[in-house]
């Protein structure tokens, strides 16, 4: 039952003593303390809440300490020292009328000073314990400095890589994002919210944002409401179960609406099937920016269907404050919505105990040891193994290796996109740790490129010489930080500038070259795998990507990141993600070519290309180790199991190697047939096992009713009898494969 307020459609449905009864039934100590402070506000100060502004310089400008005083502010972002902050907080408690907190908000996305693989890298991870524990480390440090508040995490769903921002989300999948995202708002919130040590996360962008067409950031998106419901929302009922404390609204128009003017995501989903009662804030601007879209006429008019929506706190942009007064005055917009919209704030700043502890520091963090070695292992797990021919790990016999390229000693690129707390010169780079283990008479660094967009070959016979003389060269390519991100969408997927140019030259020394790629999505880079003997993946690693890395490169961890997102042949066949549907055309495996010389067409008429394969460069779960695991003997505890009851699914996965590691197995299943078709494999489940070498293990996993449930085309989520495919899988193009059914 959701605490405190009433969403808009549902008022109007209700007469005003439901309503009111509603608003008293189970009222918490919190409530009462929020409807008594909103009895007492004008509703200038109300707005004031609902506003949240960035313009907090440092020093504070006497203007903004003017307003802070009248109450203009609910929260600030990304602004200020800690000092700044403790300064503004006191003015808003001391001598503002009222004396309600200040919230401090700020993009601690994947790190604060001690930065962490961004967060699709730390999805490459599988692992949940991991990045909760990322998440909450990011949450001491930021409270420390006065943050209360983190936008993160990033839920949105994408299978386009050419979207700059799939660097922050965490890969293409929905179960997946769903677990992974949950874990980093329990990382975030710790106990709660207000526990010493943590902040408020927020879930974003609710909704539907990394569908954005063409890749191209902010573009509409078009998504039919089973697809919502099935792919893109997932993720943030989960949040919502996870306890996260706000919502974010996107940018995007979602089929024609701007998701910050949305009644249908917001109340509808938000507030009255899920039951929500935390924050929702706009995105930057995105309430003015509903002008442009074309759906409000005016900045009133924005105002008026953002609030109506349900977006409680505008960011940046100031249609609340500078128009909901006359609105409201006018009768246009009812005052219930609006103490509505500031219940949502005053209830989280009461969540976070801003009323009894406004500010419970504000010290500069420093980076502790125990901080580097986390990051030390959450850059080493999100590495992905995508080629080896055995080269790797490298042997005792390696004593002179050539660093080269571009990304091998670049400390800003290797943090990735958000890292405005991180210091460059608290990064460990590739180059660093090679020199630490190999000494520097053993490391000949030639960069080669002065960044990743470099078309100079000029001097490339450093990089040729460096490598002759060296019996292993590391290739050190990818993309620059500034090239992923928001706002950095990428038609092209190649490695950019003359990067593949080098490593076709480096490749000439005929040594055995290991590349290295750090990006911020997944690229293509066919002809440079060709040329290497094994690839690795690094993502944008963090703080700790160089000792990391350095690990894996000689063998005292093996590599265990599996892809969370498919990577494509070639730009052209995006999007390309493993759960689509099966068409009527399935074409066979391999099919491919045009035929030369015939007078009748001899190709079948099947879903394909002529000019690349169908399949993907590496399919989605995909990852190589230095173990080498097998799996077999697939089992279902029954051949059938009714609704209520579930069914059991194991698989046996052995060790076949010479060396241990960690593998991500991974559960999928088909509904054969359904009243509207389903994709040919969806994740279920995942588990990380370690196995020695000879090791081998029995991996269960319990499948119940409401994982085979979908949408049906009335929009009520349903399992639908029939017959189902089971695999347990290294990845989602393999594995071990049995069946069930699944009845009344
Ligand atoms: C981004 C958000 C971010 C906000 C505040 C926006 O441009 O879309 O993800 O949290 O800025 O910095």
């Amino acid at each position: 039952m959701r605490k405190g307020g009433i969403p808009v459609p549902a008022l109007a449905a209700m007469g005003a003593s439901i309503v009111f009864a509603l608003q008293a039934f189970g009222q918490s100590d919190v409530e009462k303390r929020v409807d008594e402070l909103l009895a007492r506000m004008t509703l200038e100060e109300k707005l004031g809440q609902m506003s949240q502004s960035t313009a907090m310089r440092a020093p504070i400008s006497d203007e903004i300490k003017r307003e802070i005083r009248q109450g203009r502010w609910g929260s600030f972002l990304n602004a200020g020292s800690p000092a700044d902050r403790a300064e503004a907080q006191r003015i808003a408690v001391k001598e503002s009328r009222l004396g309600i907190p200040l919230i401090f908000g700020r993009d601690v996305i994947h790190g604060y000073r001690t930065i962490v693989p961004i967060p699709l890298g730390q999805a490459a991870s599988w692992n949940p314990d991991l990045i909760e524990r990322a998440a909450a480390l990011a949450a001491r440090e930021a409270s420390a400095e006065g943050i209360h508040w983190t936008f993160a995490p990033m839920l949105d769903i994408t299978r386009d890589p050419r979207w700059g921002r799939v660097a922050e989300t965490l890969g293409e999948d929905p179960y997946l994002t769903s677990v992974l995202g949950a874990a980093m708002i329990r990382g975030f919130q710790g106990a709660s919210p207000g526990a010493p040590g943590s902040v408020a996360a927020c879930a974003k962008h609710y909704a539907g944002y990394g569908a954005a067409e063409a890749g191209r950031d902010y573009n509409s998106t078009f998504i039919p409401e089973g697809q919502l419901r099935d792919v893109y929302l997932p993720p943030f009922h989960a949040a919502v179960e996870a306890g996260v404390a706000s919502f974010m609204t996107a940018f995007n128009a979602l089929n024609g609406v701007p998701a910050s003017g949305n009644e249908f995501l917001t109340r509808r989903i938000l507030r009255v099937e899920w039951k929500y009662d935390g924050l929702v804030v706009s995105d930057y601007e995105s309430v003015l920016e509903m002008v442009k879209h074309g759906y409000a006429a005016d900045p009133a008019d924005a105002a008026a269907k953002a609030v109506r929506a349900g977006v409680d706190m505008e960011m940046v942009s100031a249609t609340y404050f500078d128009e909901l007064k006359r609105l409201v005055e006018q009768g246009r917009v009812p005052l219930p919505v609006i103490d509505d919209a500031v219940r949502n704030v005053l209830r989280l700043k009461f969540r976070l105990g801003l009323f009894e502890a406004p500010m419970r520091s504000a010290t500069e963090t420093e980076i502790t040891a125990a901080a580097r070695d986390l990051a030390r292992e959450a850059a080493a797990e999100s590495v992905v193994l995508l080629k080896n021919d055995g080269v790797l790990p490298l042997g005792g016999g390696v004593r002179r290796i050539a660093v080269i390229g571009p990304l091998a000693d670049s400390p800003v690129d290797q943090m990735g996109s958000w890292v405005m707390d991180a210091r460059p010169e608290e990064v460990e780079t590739p180059l660093a740790s090679l020199r630490k283990r190999m000494g520097a008479d053993g490391v000949r660094y030639a960069a080669a490129l002065r960044n990743s967009r470099d078309a100079s070959r000029e001097n490339f016979g450093d990089a040729v010489a460096a490598a002759r003389a060296s019996d292993v060269v590391l290739l050190f390519l990818g993309e620059e930080q500034i090239l992923s991100g928001e706002a950095r969408s990428r038609a092209f997927l190649n490695l950019p500038g003359a990067q593949e140019n080098l490593a076709e030259e480096v490749a000439k020394a005929g040594k055995p070259v290991v590349t290295v790629i750090l990006a911020g999505r997944p690229l293509t880079f066919q002809s440079v795998t060709e040329e290497s003997s094994a690839v690795l993946y690094a993502w944008h690693p963090g703080t700790m990507g160089g000792p990391a890395l350095a690990e894996i490169l000689f063998g005292e961890r093996s590599p265990s990141g599996k892809l969370p997102i498919a990577f494509p042949r070639t730009v052209g066949q995006i999007p390309i993600y493993y759960a689509h549907l099966n068409t009527g055309r399935p074409a066979p495996p391999g099919e491919l070519g045009i035929p030369m010389g015939n007078p009748v067409d001899p190709q079948g008429y099947t879903s394909k290309y002529l000019d690349v394969e169908l399949t993907p460069e590496y399919p989605f779960g995909f990852g190589l180790s230095y173990a080498r695991f097998e799996y077999s003997n697939l089992r279902v505890s029954s051949p059938a199991f009714a609704r209520g009851g579930s069914i059991v699914v194991s698989a046996e996965i052995a060790n076949a190697g010479s060396r241990e590691g960690f593998e991500a197995a991974q559960l999928y299943i088909r509904d054969r047939v359904a009243s509207v078709a389903r994709p040919v494999r969806e994740l279920k489940g995942f588990q990380r096992v370690h196995l020695k070498p000879g090791e081998k293990r029995t991996v269960s996993f319990t499948l119940s009713e409401r994982d085979l449930a979908f949408h049906n085309q009335a929009m009520q989520r349903v399992a639908e009898p029939g017959d189902f495919d089971v695999w347990i899988a290294p990845d989602s193009a393999s594995g071990v494969h049995g069946e069930f059914t699944f009845t009344e």
